[in-house]
């Protein structure tokens, strides 16, 4: 097998040189632990074959690319892109960049490599316009996933079945309280950690149905349910550590692994930071669907790119190619957390955490993350972080529900 890989390495290489194209620029926000770990794995799964490409590395840190997309902005509406780019599926990567003309379509990919047989279709078409597509995916997170300090809650004499609802929640809240156990971990110091715990707060709340009415314009965003989920999303800030928004949220995931904080609720990219710092399953952590979100996956999906204009195309295609393979899909997602986009993958591969999540997507009702782009134009998103912050100092339900009703008449023009 090493021999057939460097082989094909000797002929592939000296196709990219004769087109001076020996650098391959990635663009993403994955420098945590984790997410460090596994962008390693797509680097060395892509070196395998073309040894000779240098990859320029070009990430820029913030949990959720809080800050990795308007520096990204900049660059594309500079005429500077990166070669390739991390984007979600659906209003980010249609809306911020397939609209404006920032990519290159990458369909006939989806023939020669045979994609279209082994990507589900439902998450293609979130990357696809007027009938092209224009990103692969590396990955798919659940994105309302309740992680817990296991020896912490045993201690504290806390069972945690295979479900778990916001009453007993609570009480398991109030019993670390009352133990001096900052119950809920939170980091932060990008916003977003928290608009996901109210993300999740919200459809434990509303379900299913509700999340599709509320992102379709049918149920408004102060409807009494919308304000229900409020009130337990104000009521959890009183179990949250008080140096949440100094921490950022792989932070807030190592409080919970020091035992300092007994809760974080998180996209599963947390597994990532738990399988780098060896912990082990239903050991050291463990896991329930977020508070009355269980049938319901939140799809949290990373794709890759192709710039317009791409400085290196050669580079980026095989880059692209490479992502989508089973190879890819094998190093990078055991390490990272998530679970394989290719229906091919063998799942044998895969620990509990992963059997568990690949079971909740095939079984679940699929629902886009709006906190990670997927479910509203980005002047939604924008204005729910903003609000979540307002609310989060002035605690007050009306102003917090104005606000989204608010935002969401300002961005259905971008619909
Ligand atoms: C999400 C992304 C994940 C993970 C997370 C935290 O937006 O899809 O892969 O990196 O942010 O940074």
């Amino acid at each position: 097998m090493v021999v057939l890989v460097s082989m094909f390495a000797l002929i592939q290489a000296p196709l990219l040189q004769a087109a001076g194209e020996k650098k391959l620029e990635v663009f993403s926000w994955w420098t945590s632990g984790g997410e460090g770990a596994a962008l390693d794995a797509l680097f060395s799964n892509y070196k395998k074959q073309y040894p000779d490409v240098e990859i320029v590395n070009a990430a820029v840190a913030g949990g959720g690319g809080s800050a990795a997309r308007p520096v990204l902005q900049t660059r594309l509406a500079g005429g500077n892109p990166p070669d390739t780019w991390q984007s979600h599926p659906g209003y980010e990567l249609l809306g911020q960049y397939v609209e404006p003309g920032y990519c290159e379509e990458i369909t006939d990919l989806y023939k020669s490599d045979g994609w279209d047989k082994v990507f589900p279709k439902a998450l293609v078409d979130m990357m696809s316009k007027d009938g092209k597509t224009y990103a692969v995916l590396a990955s798919v997170h659940r994105g309302n996933v309740l992680w817990y300090n296991k020896k912490l809650l045993d201690k504290n004499g806390i069972t945690i079945g295979e479900k778990f609802g916001f009453d007993e929640f609570f009480a398991a809240c109030e019993k670390l309280r009352l133990a001096g156990i900052h119950a809920l971990g939170v980091g932060d110091s990008g916003i977003w950690a928290s608009t996901q715990l109210f993300e999740n707060t919200l459809l434990g709340v509303v379900g299913p149905q509700g999340w599709t009415d509320l992102f379709s314009g049918k149920m408004k965003w102060d409807d009494p349910k919308v304000k229900e989920a409020m009130t337990y999303f104000l009521k959890m800030q009183d179990y949250v550590n008080p140096d949440h928004s100094a921490l950022s949220w792989d932070q807030a995931v190592g409080a919970l692994m020091e035992g300092k904080v007994a809760f974080t609720s998180m996209g599963d990219w947390a597994d990532g930071e738990f399988i780098k710092a060896h912990k082990q399953e239903q050991v050291d952590f463990g896991w329930v669907a977020h508070p009355g979100t269980d049938g319901a996956f939140v799809i949290v999906a990373d794709g890759f790119t192709l710039a317009k204009g791409a400085p290196h195309k050669e580079a980026a295609l095989a880059w692209l190619k490479s992502i989508g393979s089973k190879e890819a899909e094998e190093a990078f997602n055991p390490l990272k957390g998530s679970i394989p986009s290719r229906t091919d993958v063998d799942k044998s591969k895969f620990d509990a955490y992963h059997q568990w999540s690949m079971s909740g997507f095939a079984n679940g009702k699929l629902l886009p993350s709006c906190v990670h782009g997927e479910a509203a134009p980005a002047a939604f998103q924008q204005a729910l972080n903003d609000a979540v912050t307002a609310f989060i100092v002035d605690r007050n339900i009306d102003n917090f529900a104005n606000a989204l009703v608010q935002a969401a008449k300002e961005s259905e023009a971008d619909r």
